[in-house]
C-alpha cells in the first residue's frame, strides 16, 4: 500500500492557522471563491489557498507585508493580479460592498487601537462580505480569563510576553452579532493559553 509522506502536509498547506484548516475541511472555501485576507501578514494562511485555485486578495497595513505576499503570489499563482493585494488600514478598505465570499482575520483583531477602531474593523470587514459570505476571525480575548489578566485602560490588556492588546469580550461579540445581523456558524471557540492568553475564533455568517 502507497502511504503518503507525512511531509507532505507542510509542504502542501505550509503554516496555515489550524482552525482556518478546520474551515477547509469542512468545505467552507472552495476552488473560484473570492477570499480577502484582512491583515494578511507574509501570507501564511492563504499559502494553499493560492495553489487551489481561491481568489485570493489580501490587505496589510504593513508595505513590507503585502510586498511579501505579492511575491508569494507571484511564486504560487502568477494569474493573481499584483493589485489584489492592497497596503490598508482595515478601518477604511477601498473593496466594493459585498465584494467577497470568504473574509478571514487572523491575529489582527487584537492590535485595534481603541474599542471604536475595532468596531469599525469588524463592520468594514462585513461590509465587503457577500450574502451568504463567511467571516472567520482569530485572535485575542479576555474569554475564560476573565480577572486574570493585567488591564491597563478600559479593554487594554498588558500581556505576559510584554505587549498590550485590546482584548474583546464575549460581549461585545455578541453585540455586534446582532447589530450585523450575523448568524454563528460554529460556536465560539477559545483556546487558553499557559493560563496568560485566550485566543477566540469567532466564526459568522452573513444572512
Ligand atoms: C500577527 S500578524 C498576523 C498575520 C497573518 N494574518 C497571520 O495570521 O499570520 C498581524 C498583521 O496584522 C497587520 N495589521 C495590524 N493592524 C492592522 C490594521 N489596522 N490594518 C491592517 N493590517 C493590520 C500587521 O501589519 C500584521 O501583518
Amino acid at each position: 500500500m502507497f502511504h503518503l509522506p507525512i511531509t507532505s502536509l507542510k509542504a502542501q498547506f505550509g503554516d496555515i492557522d489550524i482552525y482556518l484548516f478546520d474551515q477547509l475541511l469542512k468545505g467552507r472555501i472552495q476552488k473560484g471563491m473570492k477570499l480577502l485576507d484582512a491583515g494578511c501578514g507574509n501570507g501564511r494562511n492563504v499559502y494553499y489557498l493560492m495553489q487551489a485555485g481561491v481568489k485570493v486578495y489580501g490587505a496589510d497595513v504593513s508595505e513590507k507585508a503585502i510586498q511579501e505576499i505579492n511575491q508569494l503570489a507571484k511564486e504560487l499563482a502568477p494569474t493573481l493580479p499584483a493589485r489584489n493585494f492592497i497596503v490598508a488600514d482595515l478601518e477604511n478598505l477601498t473593496f466594493e460592498n459585498a465584494a467577497f465570499d470568504v473574509v478571514i482575520c487572523s491575529a489582527v483583531l487584537h492590535f485595534a487601537r481603541s474599542e471604536e477602531h475595532f468596531r469599525t474593523i469588524v463592520t468594514e470587514l462585513w461590509r465587503v462580505l457577500k450574502p451568504g459570505g463567511m467571516l472567520f476571525c482569530r485572535f485575542s480575548t479576555t474569554i475564560g480569563l476573565e480577572g486574570k489578566l493585567q488591564q491597563i485602560e478600559g479593554r487594554f490588556h498588558k500581556m505576559a510576553h510584554g505587549p498590550v492588546w485590546f482584548l474583546a469580550d464575549e460581549g461585545i461579540l455578541v453585540e455586534l452579532e446582532k447589530q450585523l445581523g450575523a448568524e454563528r456558524l460554529d460556536p465560539l471557540k477559545t483556546t487558553i493559553v499557559e493560563q496568560d492568553r485566550s485566543m477566540t475564533t469567532w466564526v459568522l455568517r452573513k444572512l
